[in-house]
């Protein structure tokens, strides 16, 4: 089998299996993280999401072969260690808000939320309706109106 190397959460890490196994079951059957979870497996419902060298993605739909050992992978078990403290911010207002109900969505919602306030930091403006309407994560419980709350509280202590 040929052996493939990338970073997850400040670790490298080099893995034994096949070119097309996509990064999902990589992480979650190898390697044992499981925050990024399985919904469709089409990148469609994106509750795998993580990042990619910082930015939103969806290891469902990326072959374990298109990786390179510069690749560094975030999910939601490193989010905390990329800030001071012993949760993200975006993770405290989660909590406070009560944002979960059966929690299924939840690692990819708060890492879509993350990627999605840093994308807009970077260009120089403060998150608007309009890019909250841009996510994706499909929740099946229905609180989007609890996550776009805990977004705004957690985009201002970020
Ligand atoms: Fe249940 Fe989102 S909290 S699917």
């Amino acid at each position: 089998m040929p052996q493939h190397t990338f970073t997850v959460n400040g670790e490298q890490v080099t893995v034994d299996v096949a070119d097309d196994v996509r990064l999902l079951w990589v992480l979650r059957d190898v390697l044992k993280i499981t925050g990024p979870k399985y919904g469709c497996g089409i990148n469609v419902c994106k509750a795998c999401t993580s990042h990619l060298n910082g930015k939103a993605f969806n290891p469902c739909a990326v072959r374990v072969a298109d990786l390179t050992p510069d690749d560094e992978v975030t999910t939601i078990e490193g989010l905390a260690d990329t800030v001071e403290g012993d949760l993200h911010p975006m993770q405290e207002a989660w909590l406070e808000r009560d944002v979960a109900q059966c929690g299924y969505c939840q690692p990819g919602q708060i890492m879509a939320a993350v990627a999605l306030v840093n994308r807009v930091r970077a260009e120089g403006r403060s998150i608007t309706d309009a890019d909250l309407d841009q996510i994706r994560n499909v929740c099946r419980c229905g609180t989007y109106n609890r996550i776009r709350q805990a977004i705004g509280d957690g985009a201002s202590r970020m």
